[in-house]
């Protein structure tokens, strides 16, 4: 019934990947899951049968207990853990959305930090220890392209800018640990270990590390400090709307990867944009659904991300009736 984590060897994200995390032990056989491209999180299902016989921990609402796609009002969201836990001088590590364009290294559009602010100062009043998290851009494409720049920060793809940002609008110093290559470095995790209640810590890129997107076990153990008693998670917030169907390491940190040292599970909820978000959505649904026979329904797409688009085109073809469109333009037209 144990899982046996091993060592990993990553490659690059294009490369094969040799993961040792999924060698457990079921009865008395020992099973390899080893899956090199699983877009579906097949492994995970494979992991949470084979292993997940009762739950981690018993005081989590059931919501925050099971993952996977739910109704948006039975999202855990904050409000489930504040009777559980007070958030003073507790490290609450918040995946946001901070991919903003910049310009001469500064932010040249800040709608996506403006929408934060507000939950982010609550954490801060609560005596929390606030640690975010965002991407931006694509770096590893990036210098997958430009493999004699591997690794090399530039202003167009350093957080400093969105920090300075958030710090502007907070009115508050907000901590980024400059030139950092690494969302893992040893420095940063000095600076969170640092960090004060009330303080507010931004880290690098997420995407400096290819275990971000692999969504690598290794990698969420070290970007959650899971080993280290002064520094790691109490909670894990997502509010990354816009990144939130990504199955990456900040993203969708496994609930079985998310242990403490201590060996309680880190709660996993939905931050206000999430579920904002969510019921937007649910709402939608809702409304095509029950729309009135002769009711038509016309949907706009445009936009540049076609893959992402395709995926919501598809899910909203089985709900389309005689008479109703799709109107396709921007990239998607082409
Ligand atoms: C976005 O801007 O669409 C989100 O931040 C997601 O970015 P991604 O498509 O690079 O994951």
């Amino acid at each position: 019934e144990n899982l046996v984590m091993g060592s990993e060897v990553v490659a690059h994200s294009w490369k094969p990947v040799l993961d040792l995390s999924s060698v457990m032990v079921s009865g008395r056989r020992l099973v390899m899951v080893n899956i090199w491209y699983d877009p579906w999180m097949i492994e995970l299902e494979v992991r949470k049968k084979a292993l997940l016989k009762k739950p981690l921990v018993a005081e989590l609402p059931e919501e925050a207990q099971t993952p996977g796609p739910r109704p948006y009002e039975k999202m855990a969201t904050i409000d489930d853990v504040l009777p559980l836990m007070t958030l003073k001088g507790k490290r609450v590590y918040v995946r946001e959305d901070y991919n903003v364009p910049l310009e001469e290294g500064q932010t040249k559009e800040d709608l996506r930090i403006r929408e934060t602010v507000k939950f982010v100062e609550w954490l801060s009043q609560q005596g929390a220890r606030v640690i975010l998290m965002s991407h931006l851009g694509r770096p590893i494409d990036e210098w997958a392209s430009r493999p004699q720049e591997w690794g090399k920060i530039t202003q167009e793809n350093s957080m400093d800018p969105a920090a300075e940002r958030l710090s502007e609008l907070l009115g508050q110093k907000v901590v980024s640990v400059k030139g950092s290559q690494s969302p893992i470095d040893s420095r940063v995790t000095e600076a969170i270990r640092e960090l004060k209640p009330g303080e507010v810590l931004v880290t690098p890129n997420i995407r400096f590390d290819s275990g971000e997107e692999a969504n690598n076990p290794a990698f969420v153990r070290a970007l959650f400090r899971l080993d280290d008693p002064q520094a790691e998670a109490d909670l894990y917030v997502n509010d990354a709307a816009a990144t939130a169907h990504r199955a990456h390491a900040s993203t969708g940190p496994s609930e079985l990867v998310l242990v403490r040292s201590d060996g309680k599970r880190v709660p996993r909820v939905a931050g206000p944009l999430l579920k904002k978000e969510a019921k937007i959505l649910a709402d939608f649904l809702n409304a095509v659904e029950k729309r009135p026979q002769g009711g038509r329904l016309v949907m706009h797409q445009g936009g540049a991300k076609v893959s992402d688009k395709l995926g919501f085109i598809e899910g909203m073809m089985p709900r389309m009736r005689d008479g109703d469109a799709i109107l396709v333009d921007g990239q998607m037209a082409y």
